[in-house]
This record gives structure tokens, sequence and C-alpha cells, in this order.
């Protein structure tokens, strides 16, 4: 590691919301709100929204695709980020939206997303949720195996339109956890095993499921784009002349750390269109459905130091009022964040230290070795980049409440998701 004794960079850094600075008082602002006074009044930890940044992502997903063709749509994958608020911002701006369950199909729903326009994903869809899809008169359900060709067959009496999820045999290099596209993977159908083209018939054969097109996902925090070429050759094999639509999944990569070099969002949309269009002809429509890509970068994550613990030679470190409850990625992937103490913003880094959380687990590290200015207790410690997959991915273990949600715009900040409650988290124990 080089140790610097720079302040560390904000503006201009892919890691933090777009527009983040120090301002005047040495403080980080978001959005133009003193992440210092936003700490003041909503608490910590807190999850905190640059809306605009989300809004601004969400457009350039758009304008990259309108630039190339115009048969095109741009769906939410909500699993990213699953309130309303964000399923708001982005079907303002334009977006469909995909739910991976009926709690997610209720918050596009609540969130006032025309039901055309949502696509419902599962390897399971429960039949409750498949009977709520139906009635809401979703657009799309994204069919996954022969079990749920039968059954959505069985529950619907008019016609549904639906995508069949291939697995088209491509490992994407990212972490063996988020890959889908390859063959052993308990999502849909395989190709190089023929239960595809099994899937094609069984459909063409039902009575109510219209077909109307492939999906391929094949996986998650993705840099290398040419899997994506591949992944789409290989459904060009598959695909017939009533493949009208063709959903070529998310996953477009993020930066967590300074040292990450994601492609922009108009190279992973150029590689699509052109993917496509080297195979079909006439190209279908063609459908991108990412989530981290929207909102990971958007969002920052605000704790307040609780204890600074130096062990003699060994390491500092930082305790701070969250962790693996707030944000699980770095114990479940051994996922790399930044750490910025944000009321010293325009200090020198120059202390190395390891910030745990408060759980009861010593694998409970959120950044191993950052370099912070020098901390003490009391002080705001902020991780950028955990708008993806942090509130998605909370949970209340060791009865820790989960953190609220804070959107920044323009100065003004207001709480989205308020701060859970020991009401909240007593409420559903019965006893
Ligand atoms: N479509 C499907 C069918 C998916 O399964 C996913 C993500 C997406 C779209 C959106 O992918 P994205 O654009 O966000 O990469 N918890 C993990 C990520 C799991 C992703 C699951 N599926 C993480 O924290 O890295």
């Amino acid at each position: 590691m080089t140790v610097t004794t720079q302040a560390p960079r904000i503006v201009g850094s892919p890691v933090y919301p777009a527009g983040s600075r120090v301002n005047e008082r040495g403080h980080l602002e978001i959005a133009g709100c003193d992440i210092v006074e936003v700490a003041g009044e909503f608490g910590t930890p807190a999850y905190v929204y640059a809306e605009d940044d989300v809004r601004a992502r969400a457009r350039a997903y758009l304008d990259a695709f309108r630039r190339r063709t115009d048969d095109f749509e741009v769906i939410y994958a909500s699993k990213a980020a699953p309130l309303v608020a964000i399923c708001r911002a982005v079907r303002e701006e334009g977006l469909g939206i995909d739910v991976a369950s009926g709690g997610e199909l209720e918050i596009a729903l609540r969130a006032g997303f025309d039901p055309r326009r949502i696509y419902l994903h599962g390897n399971n869809k429960l039949e409750a949720d498949l009977r709520r899809a139906i009635a809401a008169r979703v657009g799309y359900v994204v069919v996954d195996s022969f079990t749920e060709i039968e059954r959505l067959e069985r529950l619907l009496d008019r016609p549904q339109d639906v995508l069949i999820r291939i697995t088209p045999g491509i490992a994407a290099s990212t972490h063996s956890y988020v890959q889908t596209g390859q063959l052993d993977s308990k999502f849909g159908f395989g190709l190089a095993d023929g239960l595809g083209e099994r899937a094609l018939r069984a459909v063409r054969g039902s009575r109510h499921l219209r077909l109307a097109g492939l999906h391929a996902h094949i996986g998650s925090q993705i840099f290398a784009l040419d899997s994506y070429m591949h992944a789409i050759e290989a459904l060009a094999v598959l695909a017939g002349e009533d493949c009208r639509v063709l959903n070529v999944g998310g996953g477009l990569g993020i930066a967590y750390t300074n040292d990450d070099d994601p492609p922009p969002i108009a190279e992973y949309v150029d590689v699509k269109v052109r993917g496509v269009r080297a195979v079909f002809d006439p190209a279908p429509r063609i459908i991108v459905e990412p989530g981290r890509s929207l909102v990971g970068n958007a969002g920052v994550t605000v704790y307040e130091i609780g204890t600074v613990k130096e062990i003699p030679g060994v390491r500092t470190y930082l305790a701070v009022d969250g962790g693996m409850s707030d944000n699980l990625r770095p114990m479940l992937y051994g996922a790399r964040y930044e750490a910025l103490v944000a009321n010293r913003a325009a200090e020198p880094a120059d202390t190395l230290v390891t910030v745990a959380g408060m759980h009861c687990e010593s694998g409970d590290v959120l950044v191993r070795d950052a370099m912070v200015a020098s901390p003490s207790a009391g002080d705001l410690l902020v991780t950028p980049a955990t708008g993806a997959y942090g509130y998605a991915m909370a949970s209340n273990y060791n009865g820790v409440a989960r953190p609220p949600v804070i959107f920044c715009k323009e100065g003004d900040a207001r709480v989205v998701v308020r701060r859970e409650t020991y009401e909240d988290l007593l409420g559903r124990d019965v006893q």
C-alpha cells in the first residue's frame, strides 16, 4: 500500500456520488448536503443517496440507447435497492422495472409503475406471487423452470407474455457467488443440455403463455464486456422469429475503490446493441436490467466511530455503529470499500485503520487497511459505493435496527425510509 499524506480525492472520484465535494468546513458534502449536518439531523448509521445521481445514471442508459436504436427498454433491477423512492425516481425518468419476488412487486406497484412495464423474475416464484402478478396484469413473467411453465398455465385464464430465462453457458469473470450464466446454475434453462429448446416448445405449445422472447443474465459486477457478446451469440442460436424481445440482463460493474475502472454505461449499451445487431436480423427489442450501476455509486453509508483500539505493532481498529447488518458484502464476497472521516475530509489521510462493525463476529469488518485522517471516537466515518445491495441485504443481526435512507438533493435532505425502532423489531414476535 502507498502511504499518502494527501487529503482523499472526492471531486471527480468514481466512487462517490457525482457532485460530492469537501466544503468550506472541511466536511464531506453530497448533493449540497453537509454530511455532518445530515448525521446530526437523522442520526447514524444512515444510508445517504444523491437522488439526482440515480436519475442521471438512468438517463445515461436511456440516452445511450436512444443514440443507437429506438426499440429498447431499460428496466431497473429493483433488488439492488428495493425502496419506493428509488423506484419512483427511475420510473419518472422513464425506466421499467424488474421484480424478483412478491415483495418487490408490491414495492414497484407502490412506486406507481404501469404493470405492463413490470417483469417478474425468480427461480422459484411462489404460487401466491404468480397469482398477484396475474391479478396486477404485469407485462412479462420470465419463466425459469418447467414446473413454473405448468403452474403459470394452470393459473391463467387469458394470454400472458413470457420471456424464457436461458443460462447460455457463459461463466462471466466475476465472483462465483454472482455468476449466473454458467451451465451449472440454479437459474433458467440451459442451452447445451437442450432444456432451452424444450422450454421454447413447451411455451409455444401452451394455451395461455405467449412467447415474447428470451432472457439471459450472466452475472453481476462485470467489467469484461465481451462476455455479453458470447451470451448474445448463444441466444441467437436458440431464438426463433417469434422472439420479439431479447432481455440481455444487467450486470455492469461499478467502482468500489479508487483503483476500480469499470466501463462507462454508454460502452456497455454499445456492446449490447452491437452484439444483438451482429447476430439478429431483424434485431429484436433489446432490454437491459441494470441494478448496481444505477444506484451503487449514488449512495454512501454514514457511521459514527465509537471506539478506537490500537494494538501496538498489529493494527488499529475503528469500531462503528453498524457493520455486517447494514453491509454484508465485505463478509459475503470479500468486497473492498473506501473509507473517509467525513468531518475531517480536508485533512491528510495519515492513519492506517481497519473499520470493524459492532456485531459479535470477528469477521464483521467493513474495510480492511484504509488510510484515514487521524480518527477519534465521535467522528463520522463514511463508506462510499454502498447504494446497491446494502439496504437490500440488511438484517437485524444482534437485534440491531436497520438504518434509515436519506435522499439528498440540492442541499435538502429528506427521509425516504425511516430508521427501524425496537417496536418494529419486536412487532412480529407474538410472545
Ligand atoms: N437481472 C437479474 C436476473 C439478476 O439476477 C440481477 C442481479 C440483475 C438483473 C441486476 O444485476 P446488476 O446490474 O445489479 O449487477 N448481492 C450481490 C449481487 C447479486 C445480484 C443478483 N442479481 C452483490 O451484492 O454483489
